[in-house]
């Protein structure tokens, strides 16, 4: 069989790691790739156009395509293929809009009964920031459209969520996706990532995970896309996943097929808990990064028949089975990130770490230089991820692994875990 990704982030290289992994795979392509992932697919530069893509996949004959990233699922590249008979995996537009309108997702949970924090919509600045005024701080800020996640500001003071109020609607930092804003309640809590595959009928939990989203140690500094996570979550015990599952993750997927909307794919929930109770925080249509690494290092069964059920709407016929290990990601960033960053820096230490049993590197922002040595060419360069018989064990293999790599400026979180460690 062969399977395109598309996508070139750490959780791609984890996606394209485990399906080659698979039984049924003779050739996995990756659209744009990195330097890790071309170690066991071939990359190609193709689109963003869709007609391009799918004339790839006619001509390469290729039996499926797993999409990475929100960005072409929010422009409706499943949509696309389905509409030329191809397999994909992945939702339409119409059901991403979880997580490609903040609002849609907000009165969507508030139509079906599903636990968040209450809000207000906002279309004029004069009304959200006095209404910010009127209500005080703590609050939360939100742009209603897809910001790279810079869109969501957690306000201590009303200054910052005035200020938030400015940056999203008059300074237009993130152009349309800031022509509504949410103001939301905060919560306070422990948070955790909930993934599940769906079909639009059969709902299979993915193992638990949490990620660590500011860039320093102890959760200070600015949030970044992730500097780690970790599965499973303590936090997330059985009973809590049925809770997740019976509340959210039911709820919406009937809630969207009652409004004529088939989700298939995956969808991501971003959870507040708040003493024993689940919230949402947000819905993302797609895989974590990075939670996905420490995730797929987890999954037994094959993903390529978990794909394939997705697409063929047969998922309950699948087994779909996680090993009891537990497994730590600790990502190493450029000098600057979040902030803007140097490219171009070479990387040692892979060939080492490469020998190291029961760890594996992850490619994020990787490219090859003239004399193809490895160098850095994004925020967020490598996952370095580990299994261990418990959260400590994989989280000491992956430090150790990580001790192997290094690049001029190269920094990382040394606490990654340090809320599952508390609990054990
Ligand atoms: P989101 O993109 O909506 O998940 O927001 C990004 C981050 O902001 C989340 O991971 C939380 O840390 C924080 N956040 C979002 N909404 C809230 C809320 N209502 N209360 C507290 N923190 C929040
Ligand atoms: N790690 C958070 C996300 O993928 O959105």
């Amino acid at each position: 069989m062969k399977v395109l990704v598309i996508g070139g982030g750490g959780r791609e290289h984890a996606l394209v790691w485990k399906l080659a992994q698979s039984r049924h795979i003779d050739k996995i392509y990756c659209t744009p790739g990195n330097a890790g992932i071309a170690e066991m697919a071939e990359c190609i530069e193709v689109g963003p156009d869709f007609d391009a893509l799918i004339d790839f996949v006619k001509y390469n004959w290729i039996d499926i395509t797993i999409v990475g990233p929100e960005e072409p699922l929010s422009r409706g590249i499943v949509d696309a293929f389905e509409k030329e008979g191809r397999k994909i995996l992945g939702p339409t537009k119409a059901a991403a809009q979880l997580e490609w309108s903040k609002v849609f997702s907000k009165d969507f949970m508030r139509r079906h009964r599903i636990p968040t924090a209450d809000y207000k919509v906002f279309t004029s600045y004069i009304h959200a920031r006095d209404y910010v005024r009127m209500k005080g701080a703590p609050t939360v800020i939100k742009a209603d459209g897809l910001a790279a996640g810079k869109g969501v500001v957690v306000a201590s003071t009303v200054d910052e969520a005035e200020a938030a109020i400015d940056l999203i609607m008059k300074d237009h930092a993130f152009g349309a996706a800031g022509d509504k804003v949410i103001v939301e309640d905060c919560l306070v809590g422990e948070e955790a990532s909930f993934m599940v595959f769906t079909d639009g009928t059969t709902i299979v939990p993915m193992a638990s995970s949490q990620d660590h989203k500011r860039v320093y140690d102890n959760d200070k500094g600015p949030n970044t896309g992730g500097m780690g996570a970790y599965s499973p979550a303590p936090v997330i015990t059985d009973e809590l996943q049925q809770v997740v599952i019976d509340t959210v993750m039911r709820p919406t997927i009937e809630g969207l097929k009652a409004e004529g909307i088939k989700y298939k794919g995956v969808l991501y929930a971003g959870l507040m808990i708040c003493k024993g109770k689940p919230y949402v925080l947000e819905f993302n249509c797609r895989l974590g990064d990075p939670e996905t690494q420490p995730v797929l290092f987890r999954l037994d069964s094959d993903l390529v028949d978990i794909a394939m059920a997705i697409a063929e709407e047969r998922l309950a016929e699948v087994p779909v089975v996680w090993k009891p290990e537990s497994a730590v990601c600790v990502v190493l960033a450029s000098e600057g990130y979040p902030g803007s960053y140097p490219k171009g820096r070479v990387i040692s230490g892979l060939d080492t770490a490469k020998g190291r049993e029961n760890s594996y590197v992850f490619h994020a922002g990787t490219a090859f230089d003239d004399n193809h040595a490895f160098v850095t060419n994004g925020g967020r360069v490598l996952g370095v991820t580990a299994l261990g018989a418990d959260i400590a064990q994989a989280r000491d293999r992956a430090y150790a692994a990580v001790k192997e790599i290094s690049f001029e400026g190269m920094h990382y979180r040394k606490d990654i875990a340090h809320r599952a460690l508390r609990k054990t």
